[in-house]
């Protein structure tokens, strides 16, 4: 039987390494992690004991104006690049911008519950350290295009299934990853990780990207590029 399948999600994965590791290059690795170490150390830990520490509400939420992270937003942007010419797009057209990245830290048996981007429009993930029994970042979809019936791809109907289960059949999609590889997907899909297993620590950088035109003109759709907004005289 031919199978077409319409309208996927992708998530790209670039594998980076560790672009600052070059002679004066910036930060090594070792030092990056230290970096957010000392970052979590001196903010507020987490309100929950399962919850991972993010940078974003703790007060460092634009590292990418941090010059020890340079080359690795760098790196970002050329991944960045290719996942757009992998969708088939013009990346000369059109202008990127980090508005907002930060460090996760998740330590033993803590997890970043689900959750989407909402104000982005592309994030990504890099894993600057993740122990072999780190927890593994998880895909969600709220509404499964196949599942026909509302609540056939929830896990207590599993014993219905008997061949195997992949995003089009399931509501929820592991994607791992290794140490040094960055993911790349939209902003507005769902995502949690799970249960951090390991006594070192994991840590991710993220970064959200909004996109828009570098010329508007005549196009009603995307954003105009920000050089020409205003902001309120009373903002
Ligand atoms: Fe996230």
């Amino acid at each position: 039987m031919k199978r077409v399948d319409v309208f996927p999600t992708s998530v790209f994965c670039a594998q980076l390494g560790f672009p600052g590791n070059g002679e004066g290059d910036g930060l090594s690795k070792a030092e990056l992690v230290e970096h957010v170490l000392a970052m979590r150390e001196r903010s507020e830990p987490p309100t929950a004991n399962i919850a991972a520490w993010t940078g974003d509400v703790r007060g460092f939420e634009f590292i990418h104006k941090d010059p020890a992270f340079a080359s690795l937003f760098a790196a970002f942007e050329a991944a960045v690049m290719a996942y757009l010419e992998a969708l088939g797009l013009d990346g000369a057209q059109l202008s990127l911008y980090f508005t907002r990245s930060w460090a996760v830290v998740a330590r033993a048996g803590e997890r970043v519950n689900r959750h989407a981007h909402l104000q982005s429009h592309l994030s990504t993930a890099y894993y600057l350290q993740k122990p072999a029994l780190g927890g593994r970042i998880v895909l969600l979809s709220p509404s499964p295009p196949n599942e026909f019936a509302p609540g056939l791809f929830e896990s207590r109907l599993n014993p219905l299934f008997k061949g195997p289960r992949d995003g089009t059949n399931s509501n929820n999609v592991i994607v791992d990853v290794a140490e040094g590889d960055m993911v790349i997907f939209p902003s507005r899909t769902e995502h949690a990780t799970e249960p951090h297993d390991s006594p070192d620590a994991r840590i991710t950088i993220v970064s959200d990207i909004v996109v828009a035109l570098k010329d508007s003109t005549g196009k009603e759709f995307l954003l105009p590029e920000p050089a020409h907004w205003k902001q309120f005289s009373k903002g």
